[in-house]
């Protein structure tokens, strides 16, 4: 009997399409993406579908999420083509990834991950992806963001409560501070582009070796 552990997060109904938008005009046939924080793998199992010449690489740190994605995969059929998640928290730098999807990797995707994770989990994102990623490969992390230290919408200030309330360390982040991160890691903000619900997609280029 195969267990059904799938979760259900209801932003990921509302968001993928335009996420998948975003996509599509940055990946190459034939190559992979890593995602890094997957959570119920709804995303993973929506992006292999929809771009079925790559393979989609889901991670993430909670065995209740590598479950969920599990039975995703199992669910829309997807076994032959869509590896099993791995274990990753980007904290623990270098990311341990099999070789085949080193040598095979076109970018990284992280979407809604570093609001709900302390600021380090930020610095360690790009740290990691700096690590992994060669010289025109690509990062794109999507959520909430502030600008110029401002809140973009009264919910999103209202979100940034609500999440501080659950957990100190979280937050909506800022851009810029953001940014300068991924600089350091030798990114470039090659653009940001305004998505629905007061969200932002931020596509970052490796700039250096
Ligand atoms: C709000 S959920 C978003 C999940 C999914 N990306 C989505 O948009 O539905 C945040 C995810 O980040 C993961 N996460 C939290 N801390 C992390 C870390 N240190 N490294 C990698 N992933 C982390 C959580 O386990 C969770 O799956």
């Amino acid at each position: 009997m195969i267990l059904d552990n799938r979760l259900f997060f209801s932003a990921t109904q509302r968001n993928k399409g335009c996420i998948g938008d975003v996509l599509s005009r940055i990946i190459k046939k034939n190559r992979s993406i890593l995602e890094i924080g997957s959570g119920s793998g709804e995303h993973g199992v929506f992006f292999q579908k929809r771009f079925p010449e790559i393979i989609w690489q889901t991670t993430d740190p909670d065995l209740l999420h590598r479950k969920s994605i599990t039975s995703w995969i199992e669910y829309e059929k997807l076994n032959k083509i869509m590896p099993q998640p791995l274990e990753l928290d980007v904290e623990n730098t270098p990311w341990k990834i099999p070789l085949k999807l080193t040598s095979s990797i076109q970018g990284i995707v992280s979407i809604n991950m570093i609001h709900v994770a302390k600021w380090n989990c930020t610095i360690s994102l790009f740290k990691g992806a700096g690590e992994l990623l060669k010289k025109g490969q690509f990062l794109i992390i999507y959520g909430p963001f502030k600008i110029g230290n401002k809140h973009i919408s009264q919910s999103n200030y209202l979100f940034d409560n609500a999440l501080k309330i659950q957990n100190d360390c979280w937050g909506i982040r800022n851009i810029e501070e953001v940014s300068n991160e991924a600089k350091k890691a030798g990114f470039s903000q090659e653009d940001i582009i305004r998505m629905p619900a007061n969200n932002f997609s931020i596509i970052y280029r490796k700039v250096v070796f």
